[in-house]
């Protein structure tokens, strides 16, 4: 058992919804324990500049249904450098914070570990919060079930109106290096076919599963990762086009909207358990580690090695795409 007296609780990187329902479990759960906790204001910038709010019951009310973060959220170049840091840890001695719990992604947790390994005296446990599902040490970031769900919204809305002109869409999703947005939505929207970074994927492939098609579908949907090889949506769009004069084709981006909107109760339940489980985790003597959950048991990772993994690509997943939308 660690004493800790004081948790400093900030955001960081990306926003991912769910991030609420994550600060008002550690909150709570802080509290429970006898534990104080102040709020830490858009991330490392913040920590820097002293931006320290406290927080209690009543200030994470009414936030489990809301997208962003209360805390706001952003990088810092700064935290990236020795100087920053040391500005960074005086501001928590000040604060008499003793540890933290940070909610974030790649960078955040890059930050976290070498901030642990300078200033051990702070325990640090770290939350996984993007909307990518891109980090090893859990199966399920907290953000991306609503932001999945998000899509296939708006690609059923998509479907409608292609269906109706005959169209072809190309529909770009996010997920800056990693496919995992785009795999699980093509199978949930019937995509024709996707393309996703880890595999490698060339125009001619496309072609030739358009090809494959049955002639008389009169809508056809394809959906990227907005980081896949061939380019954008846009130049993957114009390859169509002039390949298939005859295809009516379309992009649509859908951008920032998938890292909106309110939490799926999925989201809900992984930021409140995961919530828990840091600040019990913390008390336990974790530090430098991520909480995710593994076959749905709570499991620490060193952030070392949670840091950005590209998911293994489900064979099985491309399979099932390319066989159910003949
Ligand atoms: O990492 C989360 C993410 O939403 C990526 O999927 C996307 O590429 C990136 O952030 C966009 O970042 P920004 O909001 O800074 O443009």
């Amino acid at each position: 058992m660690t004493l800790i007296k004081k948790i400093g609780l900030f955001t960081s990187g990306s926003d991912s919804p769910g991030m609420n329902a994550a600060i008002r479990a550690v909150v709570r759960t802080a509290i429970y324990y006898g534990i104080e906790v102040a709020g830490i204001r858009r991330g490392y910038e913040g920590m820097i500049n002293g931006d320290i709010i406290p927080m209690d019951t009543k200030s994470v009310s009414n936030i489990i249904q809301r997208g962003g973060t209360m805390l706001k959220t952003g990088s810092s170049e700064q935290f990236k450098t020795v100087e920053g840091r040391k500005l960074a840890y005086e501001q928590l001695k000040k604060n008499n914070i003793d540890a933290l719990i940070a909610l974030g992604g790649n960078g955040t947790f890059k930050g976290a570990k070498e901030f642990g390994e300078e200033y051990p005296d702070i325990a640090i446990v770290g939350l996984p919060c993007t909307i990518d599902n891109d980090l090893r040490g859990t199966d399920f970031t907290i953000g991306y079930d609503t932001a999945i769900n998000t899509v296939i919204e708006a690609v059923d809305k998509i479907r409608e109106t292609a269906e109706s002109h005959d169209r072809l869409f190309i529909v770009e999703v996010m997920g800056r290096d990693s496919g995992m947005i785009a795999l699980r939505t093509g199978i949930g929207v019937g995509a024709e076919a996707i393309m996703v970074p880890e595999t490698r994927s060339d125009l001619n492939a496309l072609f030739e599963r358009l090809e494959k098609g049955r002639k008389d579908k009169s809508s056809k949907i394809v959906i990227v990762a907005e980081s896949d090889e061939p380019g954008s949506a846009f130049g993957i769009g114009r390859a169509i086009q002039e390949k298939y004069p005859n295809y009516d084709t379309r992009v649509s981006v859908l951008g920032h909207i998938q890292r909106g909107g309110k939490p799926t109760c999925m989201d809900r339940v992984l930021a409140s358990r995961l919530g828990v489980a840091a600040v019990e985790g913390l008390k336990d003597g974790h530090t430098g580690e991520m909480a995710g959950l593994i076959h749905n048991d709570i499991m620490f990772t060193p952030f070392g090695q949670s840091v950005k993994h590209l998911h293994d690509v489900n064979a099985e997943f491309i399979r099932i795409v390319e066989m159910l939308s003949l």
